[in-house]
């Protein structure tokens, strides 16, 4: 048997009809806070995410699927969504016709992780970013979205985590500080964080790991390396999070995987989930446009990781709780009943009814079974009577009534249920 691949999941059923609905609320939540969907390739150049993803990350460095394509041009899987946003912002000159320009996307990811509860190599974000205002509003209007997504599809066990990495200037700094730090310290750590302190020491924060916690604490911190700038802006973000009743953590250790970001960075974690306990993350990223090419664009943004979010809501309610229905189920009794019967199902889908036929032939029973199966709110029975007298039977499944109604009146019969 051939199986899926490693990493990659099939979505169907309930748990498929869950995602629909949180697809919905991606949709309508976007839209009211006055976000365009924007739908880039799967594929990317794989230069860009080296230069704007950063060629120290563990994405760039060991998780990207990259490939030469028959041209021989070296493409890649897009990883995240961020860098292919700004590509196409910059291609498109979306800043220039807009100076505040809202985007969202939803769609699958990859990286080549190694798989486990959470973590897969086909993966899917939804998320938003928000180019060419640097000030803090736009990176708690982010927040605020990404916040109001996951309360209204009905998540509660997170906790949002916020910190910033400041300006540039503060950054080169504790950067420095940090590495005679973590130098001074290199016997303590872990070979992962070793490692990391070459290529990516504020990465070191990150770690998860005992050994490493201790040279951590003592570590100096970004805190008392911010400017005035960074502190203000920071300060107000805080503010305005309060002001609008979203509660959050300061985390001093968050700093992300992503070589981009500067200012604000920020996620949603859970303890519900295991190890990976991330359902999302973002932050203010004024550098990449410069780092991909374009002129100096400040912009902030977030993603959603789809899977987690959903695994959250299903252990939060203890099932998907997306029940299948359509509208109808039309039964024929005999033969001579059933392309009348196909008739009106198709007359009442074109009224945006969604009516299932059976394709069994099978009995009465097999088919109000089948009508069962299919959540359906109503039958329409038609048979050689009721084909003689042009009418259909009408029940009514959640209270077993029924009625017999002229089958040109079906739909006006059903407008009045
Ligand atoms: P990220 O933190 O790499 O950020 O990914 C965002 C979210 O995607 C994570 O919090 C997690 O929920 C989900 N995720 C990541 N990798 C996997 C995986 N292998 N399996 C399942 N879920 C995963 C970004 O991607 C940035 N582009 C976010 C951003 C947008 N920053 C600014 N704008």
């Amino acid at each position: 048997m051939i199986s899926v691949v490693r990493g990659m999941r099939d979505l169907f059923g309930a748990e498929l009809r869950a995602w629909q609905r949180a697809e919905e609320v991606f949709r309508s939540m976007s839209a009211a806070f006055g976000y365009e969907e924007l739908r880039t390739p799967i594929l990317e150049h794989t230069e860009l995410f080296a230069r704007g993803v950063g060629q120290e990350t563990d994405i760039v460095g060991k998780e990207m699927y990259s490939f030469e394509d028959r041209g021989g041009d070296s493409v890649t899987l897009r990883p995240e969504m961020t860098a292919a946003i700004v590509r196409a912002a910059i291609e498109h000159n979306f800043v220039r016709h807009s100076p505040t320009t809202r985007i969202w996307y939803a769609g699958p990811q990859f990286r080549y992780e190694r798989p486990q509860k959470g973590r897969y190599r086909q993966f899917h974000q939804y998320g938003a970013e928000c180019l060419g205002s640097p000030h803090p509003e736009a990176d708690v209007e982010i927040i605020s979205l990404a916040y109001n997504v996951l309360a209204t599809i009905g998540v509660t066990k997170f906790t949002l985590e916020v910190n910033t990495l400041g300006n540039a200037t503060s950054r080169a700094a504790y950067r420095e500080a940090l590495v005679t730090y973590l130098r001074a310290n290199v016997e303590r750590l872990t070979e992962d964080s070793r490692r990391r302190l070459e290529r990516n020491p504020l990465r070191v924060l990150d770690s998860k790991d005992e050994q490493d916690k201790p040279v951590i604490a003592e570590a100096p911190k970004l805190s008392d390396y911010l400017d005035v700038e960074s502190r203000q802006h920071f300060e107000a973000v805080r503010l305005m999070l309060d002001v609008a009743g979203i509660p959050y953590v300061h985390n001093p250790l968050l700093v992300r995987g992503l070589d981009y970001y500067c200012h604000t960075v920020f996620e949603f974690t859970t303890t519900e989930l295991g190890t990976q306990n991330a359902i999302g993350g973002g932050g203010r990223y004024d550098p990449l446009f410069s780092l991909i090419g374009g002129a100096d664009t400040p912009a902030v943004g977030f993603s959603l990781g789809i899977e987690r979010v959903m695994m959250l809501l299903e252990q939060e309610r203890g099932e998907w709780g997306a029940e299948k229905g359509i509208d109808v189920f039309a039964i024929s009794i005999g033969d001579a009943a059933r392309l009348p019967l196909r008739l009106i199902s198709l007359r009442l889908r074109r009224q945006g009814y969604s009516v299932v036929e059976d394709l069994q032939r099978r009995s009465v029973k097999a088919q109000m079974r089948d009508a069962d199966k299919h959540g359906a709110r109503y039958t329409i029975t038609m048979g050689d009577d009721e084909l003689a007298q042009g009418t259909v039977v009408v029940k009514n499944m959640a209270t077993g009534e029924q009625q017999s109604v002229a089958d040109t009146n079906v739909e006006q019969f059903l407008t009045q249920l």
